[in-house]
């Protein structure tokens, strides 16, 4: 089964082989590379490999890692192109998480003015998320996504057996950008995640449910592809989530992306409250479920103003004001929402005392 979505060629299926062997088919001998890490490798690459015109293909190890998504492994990337001839009629296929994508993604952009490149994502954060939507670079002078393009993939194949192996933490990682995904467009799939058993997984729903997300972070995309206007309502829950995650960092006790999305989205459904009229008794209620399904992340008093500083820094700021995307209601989204110090402050409490 596979289920297409939109205009750019995502495929969400559980025909991994069938799909990706028919792409392949479209490219020359000799001029289709792999790029993996060293856990897709191992736990990916064997998957693909059986797939028609891929058991000889010439395939590249980058080191996972945020500390890895450089300018040197790019470099890397070049080298490896460079060496078995790839041109632009070359195919290049990143299988891994986000990092690997950013950076493969940016690197086939660049090599020779550009050549195609599809994502097979094998995270769920990768899968709802990054994989999808063009956005390709890499860290650059400590300064996170600082040089990249918008770079759209040829294809995402998008295939749910990868999930399988993946721990809970990763998991529910990947979630809370369905969870967004929810909150921003529709209230259908915000029932539908609540209601999802994370406990016992049933694979092939939870396939459906990431078709819709990833159908709805496309209609943001395809509205608006370089980030002008609306899709910045995909931002939900990341201006506070980029501050807490640089926080925990910074305090030795990193946690992983879509769990400080989703401690950011209770700051900003109380920002919604507050400055949109989101109803206060939904925000106290969604924070408990947030707080029950990723566990509570404390913050002190004292870490505040470290906070606030950090979001006054999000590269979507504009004119020296903060820019929140907030919710009036689940399913509806308003973006560029300037919110005082004293608010965010407000909100920050309630988060911590939650
Ligand atoms: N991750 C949000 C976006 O791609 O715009």
């Amino acid at each position: 089964m596979s289920i297409p979505i939109f205009v750019n060629d995502i495929r969400v299926t559980n025909a991994l082989e069938q799909e990706l062997g028919s792409i392949v088919a479209h490219y020359p001998a000799g001029k289709v590379f792999i790029v993996v890490d060293e856990n897709t490798k191992q736990h990916c690459l064997p998957q693909i490999l059986d797939c028609e015109g891929l058991a000889s293909v010439p395939v590249m190890e980058i080191a996972s890692g945020e500390e890895n998504k450089s300018l040197e492994s790019v470099v890397r990337v070049w080298n490896f192109l460079e060496e078995n001839n790839a041109d632009r009629k070359s195919l290049l296929i990143n299988l891994g998480g986000g990092m690997l994508s950013d950076l493969c993604g940016f690197a086939a952009s660049c090599f020779k003015r550009g050549l195609h490149f599809v994502n097979i994502p094998t995270t769920l954060l990768s899968q709802v998320d990054a994989s999808v939507g063009g956005k390709t670079g890499i860290n650059f002078n400590g300064l996170k996504n600082e040089i990249g393009v918008f770079s759209q993939p040829q294809t995402v194949i998008i295939a749910s057996r990868f999930l399988q192996s993946l721990n809970r933490a990763n998991l529910l990682s990947g979630y809370a950008e369905m969870l967004k995904h929810g909150l921003i467009y529709s209230r259908k799939h915000w029932d539908d995640c609540l209601a999802f058993d994370l406990q016992n997984i049933d694979y092939e729903h939870l396939n459906e449910m990431i078709a819709e997300s990833v159908a709805i972070k496309e209609y943001f995309v395809v509205k608006d592809p370089t980030e002008k206007n609306i899709r910045k309502a995909l931002n939900l829950g990341h201006t506070a989530g980029h501050a807490i995650e640089s926080l925990a960092l910074h305090q030795n006790r990193p946690i992983l992306h879509g769990y400080a999305v989703a401690y950011g989205l209770i700051v900003e459904l109380f920002l919604s409250a507050k400055k949109v009229g989101f109803p206060m008794n939904k925000v106290v209620s969604i924070t408990n479920w947030i707080n029950e399904t990723y566990g509570k992340f404390q913050v002190q008093e004292s870490d505040f103003e470290a906070l606030y500083l950090k979001m006054t820094k999000d590269k979507k700021n504009e004119a020296g004001r903060i820019n929140f995307t907030l919710i009036p209601e689940i399913g509806n989204v308003e973006i560029n929402i300037d919110c005082e110090k004293a608010q965010i402050m407000e909100a920050l409490r309630f988060f911590a005392e939650s």
